[in-house]
């Protein structure tokens, strides 16, 4: 038998549409940077640099110590289903059955499960662009068709009436909403959400994902509305998603959920069914300690991460050439660079798009962060502010130096 190298491997066609992940891609420069003794300041981060809250650890312990080791129901187990409904019901107005929910590991597989179990090749999908790029990936590797609707700063990264009407056909199947959003951090309020359900009320074979994972960072007041509480008429064509990773700074336990109506909850767990089976056990358990315990630590996590945001704002917002519209939620900033574009750095390259300003940044300012591009917008960079203050002061600090040396 002949031995097996790399030139055997022949990847399915579904992997070549793919990219490689430009956000892991900065990341491994980053680290071999780092290996070389560079300090690179990372802030392309997804996930909270808070810990996962003790009581939260401690019902995973006392799971494991009862025994909850084992396969559990398909789409979670019924305890983990009521402490979901009731997060629902509690902080959703959204009355879900047990048929109506499935947990995942994590939302990602949510997100994944849906599309498998309803796309069709040629069906499409309306993404607002820039977008979370699994959002384009998935439907991707579900056979379907991402359909990028832009929606720039000056219309706050939020899509308009207008533009769904517009890109709506006979073949859209689905439109996603992310509020607040990864990577722009603009959230959508009852009022801009109304317009858009509106739209959808007109168009009755397109079905709703709404991803509500940042719901709880929010800042200055903002109240989170999320559309099948808003409409009774849209719940039935309504698949809702959330989870513990980011709130409960849960990353690695990987849960998530999602509400909708049991014939489309009853396809997802048929993939979910010969995938993973069932999300973990332990962090099943741990999830209803999540959900069903304190939560005051919610309001105090995202008032550091408003502390934070505004520092980067401001920062950023000082740097001649770079703008940054305020975000309402998660811990991102999505800051234009459309006004460094064009000039030159001191060692005579002119920098023309936004990836190459953030490899610059990269090689020269030691920082980290991710080109618009990457997300499907061009002329911007995102910064990840999921970071202590000091680091992000230092990093804000370099990039407005690095910035000042350009011609
Ligand atoms: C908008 C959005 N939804 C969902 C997720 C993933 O959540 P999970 O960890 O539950 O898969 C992320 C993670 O980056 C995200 O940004």
């Amino acid at each position: 038998m002949k031995d097996v190298d790399a030139t055997d491997f022949r990847p399915a066609e579904r992997i070549e549409q793919l990219g490689v992940s430009e956000i892991l891609a900065i990341g491994a420069r980053a680290a071999e940077l780092r290996a070389s003794g560079r300090d690179i300041i990372t802030l392309g981060a997804g996930e909270p640099d808070f810990d996962t809250p003790d009581h939260i650890k401690q019902a995973a312990w006392e799971a494991m110590q009862r025994g909850e080791t084992k396969y559990t129901a398909l789409t979670g187990t019924a305890a983990l289903k009521k402490a979901i409904a009731g997060k629902f019901a509690r902080e959703n107005g959204l009355d879900y059955r047990p048929s109506e929910i499935i947990a995942c590991a994590g939302a990602k597989q949510v997100i994944f499960n849906a599309m498998m179990a309803t796309l069709n090749p040629g069906d499409e999908v309306i993404i607002p662009t820039p977008y979370w790029v699994t959002y384009s990936d998935i439907v991707e590797l579900c056979g379907g068709t991402p359909v990028l609707v832009p929606c720039a700063a000056d219309q706050g990264f939020r899509l308009s009436a207008a533009q769904l009407r517009e890109a709506i056909t006979p073949r859209t199947r689905w439109l996603m909403l992310n509020s607040p959003s990864n990577p722009s951090g603009a959230a959508y309020a009852a009022e801009h959400l109304r317009p858009l359900i509106d739209v959808l009320l007109e168009a009755p074979d397109v079905w709703l994902m709404v991803d509500d994972m940042y719901e709880h960072i929010v800042y200055d007041g903002f109240r989170h509305a999320t559309p099948a509480a808003m409409e009774p008429a849209i719940r039935p064509r309504t698949l809702t998603i959330n989870g513990v990773s980011k709130a409960y700074a849960m990353t690695g336990w990987r849960l998530g959920y999602g509400g909708g109506p049991e014939a489309l909850i009853k396809a997802m767990s048929v993939i979910q069914s010969q995938s993973t089976s069932a999300a973990c056990s332990i962090s099943q358990a741990a999830t209803i300690a999540a959900l069903e315990g304190p939560q005051e630590f919610l309001a105090e996590r995202a008032e550091a991460f408003r502390a934070r945001r505004d520092l980067v704002v401001a920062a950023l917002e000082a740097v001649p050439g770079l703008a940054c519209r305020t975000p309402e939620g998660a811990f991102y900033a999505f800051a234009e660079c459309g006004g460094v574009l064009g000039r030159q750095t001191p060692d005579g390259r002119r920098l023309e798009s936004d990836r190459e300003f953030c490899a610059w940044l990269m090689e020269t300012a030691d920082v980290a962060v991710v080109p618009g591009t990457a997300f499907g917008l061009p002329g911007y960079f995102r910064v990840s502010y999921a970071t202590d203050v000091e680091t992000l002061r230092t990093a804000m600090a370099r990039i407005a130096d690095a910035c000042a040396t350009l011609a």
